[in-house]
């Protein structure tokens, strides 16, 4: 390659980062292209020639600010994907150049006792003991999640990593709230489990789980000769950000000697926040928790992070050992002898880079500010009109207006598609447990500013002014 294209490409790259963040208030937020009109975009790439790195360089950027949905805008209300901070996109950049392979210890000293640092200090924030928790970094929360049945699963009933699964007798059994995140649907199929091992408990009005049905559910499946093993409490659900009664549930879990694991992956973060912490009370006294960097601390994904008080039940379910990889060091674990993935790459440079920039407090900032966008959101939805109908005190709304529910069907969802459709603000449509459709926004990004909720609600306000009467019924 000559040298010229190549710095051509970097300049591009370079022009983007600085151009992005001042930019990308202005843009559309969705982007709508079928899947035939961006094949034949693309149709120009057969990879018959070579081409020079700063055309391909400027084509992805076009193609990125094009044709995507534009997740760091400040009027993304979306899923959980952040705008990320800078710090991050210096540390992956580092991490492609570098390339270092994680998995045994002794190949990327540096990186991966920055991760343990990392890690041990987001731990003392949970409440765990910094020094002794077994964490490492995942691709996301559903690996996270992953982990945690998997580990479950091996200390209580450890004859599983020998005989499988057929010798049981008694069928594994683990419990989710009926709006806990549907990874652990997935991950009941990839354990071998079923989805038949997985008990959707019944929520309360607040869509957080009823202790009391659990305890049922899970005296009834004990009866009946299953084998409970482990109970998952949310933080933070994903349609509406509902936080199970974690310590509630700890106590359920604990009286029938099952495994307890918090699915925090987005609202984790809140323990940064003073204001927010009680609200996670329990999260502390968990066996294991799940909490995603990519979600509320504002890093590139994928960065998921798995918890364990326990510091040597990974190792119990993942260790192995092998004459090919390097020898152990002393003193240090191997990540590939106690973790789901083999080859690794430094998913935590990002997170040590975001943290060391930011410092705690930064962070809390952000995360407060996060907070107070979605108490705002709600007051100015329910002064507009609207109704809020869930209960979190996290950014997190789910919403709908009288108006849209007067027919048979609710037509929020013809609202919600228009809002996006004029691409000034994105927000979902969701079920909740029992109810309607509803709509759905999330402060998702530390960019968002009064102003951009203003947008919201003034889009919502003339998308159902004009949207026609309903049929009569
Ligand atoms: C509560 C919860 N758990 C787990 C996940 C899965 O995380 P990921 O998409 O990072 O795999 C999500 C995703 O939104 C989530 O909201």
């Amino acid at each position: 390659m000559s040298r010229e294209p190549r710095e051509r490409a970097w300049e591009r790259v370079h022009e983007e980062i600085g151009r992005l963040p001042h930019e990308i208030r202005d843009l559309p937020v969705a982007t709508a292209v079928s899947a035939r009109e961006m094949r034949a975009q693309l149709a120009g790439y057969d990879f018959r020639e070579p081409l020079p790195l700063d055309r391909v360089a400027g084509d992805l950027v076009r193609l990125l600010r094009e044709r995507s949905v534009q997740v760091t805008h400040p009027r993304y209300f979306g899923l959980f994907n952040p705008s990320v901070r800078e710090a991050g996109v210096v540390a992956d950049t580092l991490v492609a150049l570098f390339n270092p392979q994680l998995a045994a210890w002794s190949h990327a000293p540096a990186v991966n006792e920055i991760e343990r640092l990392t890690l041990a200090r987001l731990a003392g924030l949970l409440g765990f003991d910094a020094g002794t928790t077994a964490a490492h970094f995942t691709s996301g929360g559903a690996e996270a999640n992953l982990t945690a049945v998997l580990v479950a699963l091996s200390e209580r009933i450890p004859e599983v990593a020998e005989e499988g699964l057929v010798g049981l007798g008694a069928r594994p059994t683990f419990y989710v709230s009926r709006e806990a995140h549907h990874s652990f649907a997935k991950v009941a199929r990839m354990a071998g489990l079923g989805t038949t091992a997985v008990r959707e408990v019944a929520v309360g009005p607040e869509l957080a789980m009823d202790p009391t049905a659990l305890d049922r559910a899970i005296t009834e499946d004990a009866g009946a000769g299953r084998r409970p093993f482990l109970v998952v409490g949310t933080a933070g659900t994903t349609s509406s950000g509902a936080i199970d009664p974690l310590a509630a549930i700890e106590a359920v879990a604990r009286h029938h000697g099952a495994w307890f694991h918090v699915d925090a992956a987005w609202g984790g973060a809140a323990v940064l926040s003073p204001r927010l912490r009680p609200a996670l009370a329990g999260i502390e006294s968990a066996d294991s928790v799940t909490w995603d960097a990519h979600k509320w601390l504002s890093v590139p994904m994928g960065a998921g992070m798995f918890f364990c008080r326990h510091p040597d039940a990974p190792e119990r379910a993942f260790g192995i050992s092998t004459t090919y990889m390097p020898a152990g060091s002393r003193g240090a674990r191997d990540p590939y002898a106690t973790t789901v993935q083999w080859s690794r790459r430094a998913i935590g440079l990002k997170v040590f880079a975001s943290l060391a920039e930011l410092g705690v407090d930064g962070y809390r900032s952000l995360i407060e500010h996060q907070a107070a966008m979605g108490d705002r959101l709600r007051a100015m939805l329910i002064e507009a009109g609207w109704r809020v109908v869930n209960e979190t005190p996290l950014p997190l709304v789910c919403f709908t207006h009288p108006e849209l529910e007067a027919g048979r069907r609710s037509r929020v969802g013809a609202v919600v598609a228009e809002v996006v459709r004029r691409g000034r603000a994105w927000i979902s449509k969701v079920v909740l447990t029992g109810g309607r459709p509803v709509a759905r926004a999330c402060i998702t990004s530390y960019r968002t500013e009064e102003d951009d909720l203003q947008v919201l609600v003034d889009e919502l306000e003339a998308v159902r002014a004009a949207l026609p009467e309903p049929p009569r019924p």
